[in-house]
């Protein structure tokens, strides 16, 4: 491999109902690129430049993705000027793991050129890391689907040692994506919202059914995932509030034939799931008309996408 590598990862949602900050996955609606170079010129990691479609929304001093990179290096003990480049085609703020999505991309990149050994989840964890800048504290589940892709669950013990599983998943999914004005660090915003204490009834209700998804997945029973991604109890109804039309784009949702539905991440985005393309599309036009408050909303339908991948190099 040469001095530079051009990552690409895609959008993520997380959540997807009762699976707060555990599970996540990678989606093809969106992607962000990311030219990772190894420079002697250069001192520490720096953003070189920031283009595409949303490239207006980040901010260069304060990227999660040179957060991740700075991490892993300090961590290994290398030092080495490291300068990226960013594509930014995943809208900022959206619940789409944008961020999330440049820091994996960004750490799948070092990790490549510098030809280090280190595991998935020990990559997760550096790219998770990232998040700290953009919410206030690092999790993980967005990173871990769009660096490995497809459907991820994450687990984590007192340590903050993580594990991060992928699970088999074959869906059809639509997206609809208010493009309202959000708050400055909206995912800390929206994290402030949620209880810092909830009932054992109630924590344990929401585990089975986040316990269940995982099973549905395995077992490819879309309809009880997609009964079971509609029904957090603890952290959705919280959040509901701050989206727009949440109500009247769930309602349109099932209406259209969709088997779930979910806010995605922090929001605002909402997820639905389908049975195949046709009706997901059927289902993203419903949610899209049904947004009437919603400002320019964007509507997608998407499958699960692969994980970061280097897909050119010099
Ligand atoms: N699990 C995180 C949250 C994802 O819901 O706050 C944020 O993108």
């Amino acid at each position: 491999m040469g001095r530079w590598v051009r990552v690409r990862a895609y959008c993520s949602s997380a959540n997807l109902g009762p699976g707060f900050d555990m599970l996540a996955i990678a989606l093809n609606a969106y992607y962000d690129e990311v030219v990772v170079k190894v420079e002697d010129e250069v001192e520490g990691v720096v953003v070189e430049h920031v283009r595409g479609p949303y490239a207006s929304e980040v901010i260069a001093r304060r990227n999660t993705a040179v957060e991740a990179v700075s991490r892993l290096l300090e961590d290994i003990g290398v030092s080495v000027g490291v300068s990226l480049s960013i594509y930014k085609g995943i809208p900022v703020g959206r619940g789409l793991g944008s961020s999330g999505a440049t820091a994996a991309a960004a750490v799948i990149g070092v990790s490549r050129l510098l030809g280090l050994k280190l595991s998935a989840s020990k990559l997760v964890g550096y790219a998770g890391q990232g998040e700290k800048v953009s919410a206030g504290s690092p999790h993980y589940d967005n990173v871990a689907a769009s660096l490995m892709g497809g459907l991820v669950v994450v687990s984590s013990d007192a340590r903050g040692e993580l594990r991060v599983i992928s699970v088999p998943f074959k869906g059809y999914f639509a997206l609809v994506t208010p493009m309202n004005p959000v708050p400055e660090g909206k995912t800390g915003v929206m994290r402030k919202v949620l209880p810092s204490h909830i009932a054992l009834e109630e924590a344990v209700r929401n585990f089975s059914r986040a316990a269940a998804m995982i099973a549905a997945a395995v077992k490819g029973d879309l309809e009880l995932f997609g009964v079971l991604m509609s029904s957090d109890e603890v952290v959705e109804p919280k959040r509901a509030p701050y989206v727009p039309c949440y109500e009247e784009v769930r309602k349109a949702a099932f209406e259209a034939g969709a088997l779930g539905f979910a806010l995605s991440g922090a929001g605002p985005t909402m997820i639905a799931l389908a049975s195949g393309p046709k009706v997901a599309n059927e289902v993203a036009v419903a949610m899209r008309d049904a947004c009437e408050c919603c400002q320019d909303p964007l509507a997608k339908v998407a499958e699960p996408a692969p994980g970061a991948e280097v897909i050119e190099n010099g």
